[in-house]
């Protein structure tokens, strides 16, 4: 089957990366792919049975053993772990906070990574995450990077737990979301970091459409080469 146009965006937690995906992948009839909800899945699913995050070769065996689906729909990317729905289950505060420690390991990132390549092969799709334009997909069509500052990113997360009817903490968030920039940004194996052939969009004071039609642009101008 003939290569896809994949579109790879990466770049630090509240960048805007799922929503923009998502947007994107519909306007151009596209498959989306939710990288991170993958890491969030097994995150959950070691929390739930136990098991030692520090642990990379009992993490893999997690991994080998089940199975991991994503079914994206216009509501969102729903995610089932050995057939159970845990959409809901996997953005929680101790989600967030050990998300990135499970990610460090080589045993994880290798099962995921040939999971991601598996399901954009042959088709068009927007992926994101972190190391989709430097690792994943190293030849994909358009790579964008997408960043804000810091605040900026805290304070989306904090109006999104508002909206919700969650209890909020700014500062908190603020500190949560540059402990996990450090945590992907250092990390041995894939890291957080933008690819040398991406072009970076910093969204600080853009808005949702305006960034979607800027990576709209990108793709036109990619499909005519
Ligand atoms: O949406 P948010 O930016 O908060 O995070 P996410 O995209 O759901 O990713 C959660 C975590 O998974 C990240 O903080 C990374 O530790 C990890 N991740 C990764 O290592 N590689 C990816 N391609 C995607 C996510
Ligand atoms: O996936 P990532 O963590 O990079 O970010 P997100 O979950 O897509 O976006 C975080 C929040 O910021 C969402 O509530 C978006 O609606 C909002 N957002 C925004 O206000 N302006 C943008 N340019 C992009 C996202």
């Amino acid at each position: 089957m003939a290569k896809g146009f994949n579109v790879a965006i990466d770049g630090p937690a509240g960048a805007g990366k799922s929503t923009v995906a998502k947007k994107t992948a519909e306007k151009l009839g596209f498959l989306y792919i939710d990288t991170g909800a993958m890491y969030r899945a097994i995150t959950f699913a070691a929390l739930a049975e136990g098991i030692d995050l520090h642990d990379g070769k009992a993490l893999g065996k997690l991994l080998e053993k089940s199975e991991l689906r994503l079914e994206s729909s216009n509501e969102g990317t729903a995610v089932f772990w050995n057939g159970a729905d845990i959409t809901a289950a996997i953005r929680t505060n101790e989600v967030n906070s050990n998300v990135s420690l499970v990610a460090s390991h080589r045993e994880v990132r290798e099962g995921m990574t040939a999971m991601q390549q598996e399901l954009a092969k042959s088709k068009n799709a927007v992926l994101d995450g972190r190391d989709i334009g430097t690792h994943v997909l190293p030849d994909a069509n358009v790579k964008v990077f997408l960043t804000a500052s810091v605040e900026e990113r805290a304070r989306r997360r904090h109006l999104e737990q508002l909206e919700k009817g969650l209890p909020s903490d700014f500062e908190q968030l603020k500190k949560d979301i540059a402990k996990r920039d450090e945590l992907d940004s250092t990390r041995a194996i894939a890291p957080l970091k933008q690819a040398a052939d991406a072009q970076v969009v910093d969204t600080t004071s853009m808005g949702i459409d305006e960034v979607v039609e800027t990576i709209l642009d990108l793709v036109k101008e990619h499909s005519r080469q």
